[in-house]
């Protein structure tokens, strides 16, 4: 069987953003491991414009194509006022199909570790059919972080990385099954 395609998404798009500090990180753990093709997706390269308020036709398509090709997801989920960014909600609404019976997994970053971001993206994942595994990684911008911008991650969190990694792949391999 060919190896899964694993999309790791960066979910903040505005400048000075450290979610691509975060989201590399992963990447090389997730590269360690040789179980999957892990790929740095990122929200801000597709120029996406809020639902229905221009002609988006080409940055759409261009953005469900890359979500066809990936089996999984690993979301990099930052906390913006409890909840997760709006650019990552309207990435979330621009596709249906593509997301449709694909597994997901979570890194998030807060002053709680984006924990309340993380519930919320499950509720609305379910909607697009993307389950969502149980084991996450939760950072904190107080000890994960210096300075609130420099990425230095306790060595603790890569139990829990490689764990949701774990069930990322086991259920992408599962549901690939089910998809034509
Ligand atoms: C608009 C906005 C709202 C935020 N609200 C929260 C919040 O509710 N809870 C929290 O823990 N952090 C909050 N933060 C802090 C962010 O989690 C922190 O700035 C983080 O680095 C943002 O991720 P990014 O650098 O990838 O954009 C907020 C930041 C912004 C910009």
């Amino acid at each position: 069987m060919s190896k899964l395609n694993i999309g790791i998404i960066l979910g903040s798009t505005r400048q000075g953003r450290v979610s691509p500090q975060v989201g590399e990180w992963v990447k090389e753990v997730a590269d360690k491991r040789g179980d999957a093709n892990y790929e740095i997706v990122d929200i801000a390269d597709y120029k996406l414009p809020l639902l229905g308020e221009a002609d988006a036709t080409e940055q759409a398509t261009k953005w469900n194509s890359k979500l066809a090709s990936l089996d999984g997801f690993v979301f990099i989920v930052q906390e913006y006022n409890h909840s997760i960014t709006g650019a990552l909600k309207n990435a979330i609404d621009y596709a249906r199909d593509a997301w449709n019976n694909k597994a997901a997994g979570f890194v998030s970053y807060g002053s709680v570790g984006g924990a309340r971001a993380v519930e919320h993206l499950r509720g609305i994942l379910g909607e697009v059919s993307v389950a969502d595994v149980r084991i996450h990684a939760a950072l904190s911008l107080y000890t994960d972080f210096e300075n609130g911008n420099v990425f230095k991650p306790a060595d603790l969190h890569l139990t829990n990385v490689n764990g949701m990694l774990d069930q990322v792949i086991a259920w992408s391999g599962a549901l690939k099954t089910i998809r034509s």
